[in-house]
């Protein structure tokens, strides 16, 4: 009889963490629509799970500028202000719509080195209700190839849960 595969207990208390983060994510905003609230608390809650995360946050569509990100809420050290679409690792989730891992980020092109510390890093673009670019969620590591699969498969997750479904607008009353 085949065996089943190895499972590396790792990765399966990762995707539980993230598995875990969501349902509270999704506990603490059930009933808030708005965009910052629902952004830093995401933000708060997945600084909180992973030790590994050294600098986590969002950079949004400018609807000014609509081909640049400008920085959102985010823990961390000073972040950049602005990215243009397609420069840097933000820049090219933005523009390729593509959850971006960068196992070392000094080997990546054009990688936008806001704290040198910084060693690897995850990239997932968040889209609204309608499908649209919000912008990124970036998740940097000062370790180097912190992030894999897992990772992506528990941000994308999360950000289709938080930012994809419109949310409800809390009672006037409450
Ligand atoms: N690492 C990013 C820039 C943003 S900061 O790291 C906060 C990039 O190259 O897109």
């Amino acid at each position: 009889m085949a065996r089943a595969p190895a499972q590396n207990p790792a990765l399966i208390d990762k995707a539980k963490a993230y598995a875990d983060v969501a349902a509270e994510i999704a506990a603490v905003l059930e009933g808030e629509s708005n965009l910052i609230a629902r952004m830093v608390t995401v933000v708060a809650l997945l600084v909180a799970t992973f030790d590994s995360y050294f600098w986590t946050g969002f950079y949004l569509v400018d609807p000014d500028l609509p081909d640049q990100l400008v920085v959102g809420p985010y823990q961390g050290t000073l972040g950049c202000l602005r990215i243009a679409f397609g420069r840097g690792v933000c820049g090219a989730a933005a523009q390729s719509r593509q959850t971006q891992i960068v196992a070392d980020v000094h080997a990546f092109p054009g990688h936008i080195a806001c704290d040198s510390r910084s060693n690897s890093e995850i990239v997932v673009p968040v889209f609204g209700p309608d499908g649209a670019l919000i912008g990124v969620l970036d998740v940097d590591s000062t370790a180097y190839g912190a992030f894999d699969a897992v990772d992506a498969a528990g941000l994308e997750a999360i950000m289709a849960q938080v930012f994809g479904a419109r949310a409800p607008h809390p009672e006037a009353s409450s």
